[in-house]
């Protein structure tokens, strides 16, 4: 008997260095492809926040496919991955999780939000307080529990979906708690191309599940790379101060009663970091970070009630804060 040639041996694949995001980008998008047509750009936003660390708010009206896009991109991940429905019965233990008794001992038994993916979908129909709770997560990378803090998994990534606020029977967010989410990405109707390509998508009757045939194509060591190569990101004294001034000039617009925190400014400068590595380049540009700006401000400005009155809106508030600042060359 002739012995069968044995498998070549996939030995260790050595990632050439180099351009990290760029190629993870092209595998997300190959994969979640499969399942999501079109909704590009909120991807790109879902990655960069990933590899900038931050937290990423999807708002739209019903059915645009924010909870399959958070789902698929989710198992894209060579992650844990856990689904929160935010009911308007939930309350903030089932998400952090209670003390049990266990052989006459109390021990924790940890909730949902112990993992590295929490997809917490629609976030503003849960009350006030179970938001805190999550928001308190986020915020501290721990949860605690009668006194005991307790560490949340690395990487934690949440990924929140909410229908616009004037839809009944929600719970707004306060700017607060707004503030820890890197980005909020809008997520439009398709467009004509993509409305008819997602009708001719092969699916078993309407449930979610073809989410199921998503692999995961980014490993936990890529994502620890691609951190790395954001954080390596190259930013000159000029574009910090474009920045700074983008975000100081939100403050001073007579549209708006409070504008974008020190924080905000944090969060605006590594996106741009992110999206500059998206763009194939090691260093930000004053366009990066006009490229991000909309999505890291939206949720931070409150706008004055006259403003909102003339339904003047955050984006053109932000477009006016970038226009009254120079470019620097
Ligand atoms: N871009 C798209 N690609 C593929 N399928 C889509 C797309 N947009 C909508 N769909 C279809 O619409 C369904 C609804 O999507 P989903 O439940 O994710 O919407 P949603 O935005 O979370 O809505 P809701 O606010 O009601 O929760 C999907 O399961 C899919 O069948
Ligand atoms: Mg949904």
């Amino acid at each position: 008997m002739i012995d069968p040639t044995p498998p070549v041996a996939a030995g260790p694949t050595v990632s050439p260095p180099g351009p990290r995001l760029v190629d993870l980008r092209s595998r997300l998008h190959q994969e979640v492809g499969k399942v999501v047509v079109g909704q590009g750009d909120a991807l790109d936003a879902l990655l960069a926040a990933l590899a900038a660390g931050g937290h990423v708010l999807l708002e739209g009206v019903p059915g645009v496919a924010k909870t399959l896009l958070a789902a698929t991109f989710a198992r894209a991940l060579g992650l844990e991955f856990r689904r929160a429905q935010f009911t308007p019965d939930l309350l903030p233990s089932d998400l952090t999780g209670t003390m049990t008794l266990r052989d006459r001992e109390l021990v924790f038994r940890p909730g949902p939000v112990f993992t590295n993916v929490l997809l917490a979908d629609e976030i503003n129909r849960t009350p006030p307080k179970t938001q805190a709770a999550l928001l308190e997560a986020m915020q501290e990378q721990q949860v605690t529990i009668d006194g005991d803090g307790h560490r949340l998994p690395d990487p934690f990534l949440v990924v929140a979906t909410q229908n616009p606020i004037e839809y009944e029977g929600t719970y707004p967010l306060p700017e607060a708690q707004l503030d820890r989410f890197l980005v909020k990405v809008v997520v439009g109707y398709p467009s004509v191309a993509d409305e008819q390509a997602l009708l001719g998508l092969a699916r078993h009757g309407l449930d979610l599940s073809a989410a199921d045939e998503v692999r995961p194509v980014i490993s936990a060591s890529d994502i620890a790379a691609a951190r790395a190569e954001v954080d390596a990101t190259m930013v000159s004294a000029d574009v910090a101060g474009y920045v700074s001034a983008i975000v100081r000039q939100t403050r001073t617009l007579p549209s708006v009663e409070v504008g974008a925190s020190p924080r905000a400014g944090v969060h605006l400068l590594v996106a741009a970091k992110a999206a500059a590595r998206l763009g194939g380049r090691a260093f930000v540009t004053p366009d990066d970070v006009v490229r991000v700006a909309t999505m890291v401000l939206r949720h931070r400005l409150v706008l004055r009630p006259e403003a909102e009155l003339e339904r003047f809106t955050p984006e053109a508030a932000i477009a006016n804060a970038i226009a009254a600042v120079p470019v620097p060359r």
